[in-house]
């Protein structure tokens, strides 16, 4: 990932696929054209790095040119096309090929027809090098197209953002969601994990995605997947992961603008890790840490006996239990805990002390990711 100003770009195209692609539209302009000599114009900015490599790798004599237009302003194409540096040579009956970085909107290739029109060229070819099919307004026709992309922003090998990136000999994509930080909180039955949650949430701006609290939300609101997840808990199966992935799907779509979030209670297992991730993925961000309180057994065992006193939760009164309870959640997180060290995005965090003071650990870890 790459940060130009101040936004993210992702890896998109490599450098070696696009001397591919430019590679075989050389060899398809050269045996289209014969024993033509052509004048092959590139428009600048974006196309310089595109034409120095076309026609290095072209096989046979050519001139080479450049105008140059403008019509971009951020990350948007603007109708509004200026002519910077026009054309300055009679190219009466010549063979012109008109070699483009990208073409989006199609406002720079009028603009480019418009130039031709009394010209009296013998032929106007448009080759360029990306193309945008979702972007483009136009009828012009592309004799030439590289490579295909969606209607996505992108930088490096000749284009910009906003001034950057041009030198770039890859190129990259825009991030649809920009940085988030995501977390995957544990800690066994009394380490005070639902507090932490809770201030993380304030101060990060996160969302917490509890799976219990989404589960016993669409069960109670008689969502499509709460009853398909019920027809499996009546028959007293486990609920597929993908039911549980595509409910925390809908929860991470229903605050996309959300600076991240705080799972808990999911994964579980290696294979509930790997589908987190892959969710992430596709939401264009990832888990950047696990953070895992940790308490001694023992501390752990004298604060639920206490809560048991008041909460009247048959589970947090009786001793033998709560130990099985934290003997099972280290059992379980064990593999997870590999899992996140593995990527090098395990925290674990002292959990014993006032509340206060976790808190400020449990932030040190986050404000260093
Ligand atoms: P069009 O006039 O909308 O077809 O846009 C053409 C010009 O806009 C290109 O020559 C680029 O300079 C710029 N452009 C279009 N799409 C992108 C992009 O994704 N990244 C950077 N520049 C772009
Ligand atoms: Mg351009």
């Amino acid at each position: 990932m790459i940060k130009l100003h101040d936004t993210y770009f992702k890896p998109f195209i490599s450098a070696e696929k696009i001397d591919a692609a430019v590679q075989k539209m050389v060899l398809d302009i050269a045996n289209d054209l014969k024993d033509e000599i052509p004048v092959f114009i590139g428009i600048l900015n974006g196309s310089f790095m595109f034409v120095s490599d076309f026609v290095k790798a072209y096989p046979k004599p050519c001139e080479v040119t450049f105008i140059k237009l403008a019509s971009y302003e951020g990350v948007k194409s603007s109708e509004d096309i200026k002519r910077l540096i026009g054309l300055t040579q009679d190219l009466t009956d010549r063979t012109v090929v008109i070699l483009e970085d990208i073409i989006d909107s199609g406002n720079t290739l009028e603009e480019v027809h418009r130039i031709f029109k009394n010209k009296n060229v013998k032929d106007l070819i448009i080759a360029t090098l990306f193309y945008k099919p979702e972007a483009y307004k136009k009828d012009f026709k592309m004799h030439y197209v590289g490579i295909e992309i969606s209607n996505k922003f992108i930088v490096g090998y000749g284009l910009d953002y906003d001034g950057l990136g041009r030198d770039l000999p890859e190129v990259y994509q825009i991030k649809t969601t920009q940085h988030m930080t995501n977390l995957v909180l544990f800690g066994p039955p009394g380490a005070g994990k639902g507090t932490q949650a809770n201030f993380l949430k304030e101060r990060y701006n996160l969302e917490h995605i509890s799976t219990g609290d989404v589960f016993r939300f669409n069960i109670k609101n008689e969502t499509a997947l709460g009853m398909l997840a019920k027809s499996y808990m009546d028959k007293g199966e486990l609920v597929p992961d993908q039911v549980t992935i595509d409910m925390l799907n809908a929860e991470v779509e229903k605050n996309a603008d959300a600076n991240g979030f705080i799972f808990d209670g999911f994964p579980r297992t290696d294979a509930q890790a790997k589908a987190l991730d892959e969710l992430m993925e596709t939401k264009d961000s990832s888990i950047n840490a696990m953070i895992a309180l940790e308490v001694d057994d023992d501390v752990l065992v004298e604060r639920l006996l206490e809560r048991g006193k008041t909460s009247g939760r048959p589970d947090d009164a009786d001793e033998s239990i709560i130990r099985n309870r934290i003997k099972e959640y280290y059992t379980k997180t064990a593999i997870l805990k590999d899992y996140y060290s593995k990527q090098d995005k395990y925290f674990g965090v002292d959990g014993i002390g006032s509340i206060e003071n976790i808190t400020v650990r449990l932030s040190k870890v986050i404000d260093a990711l």
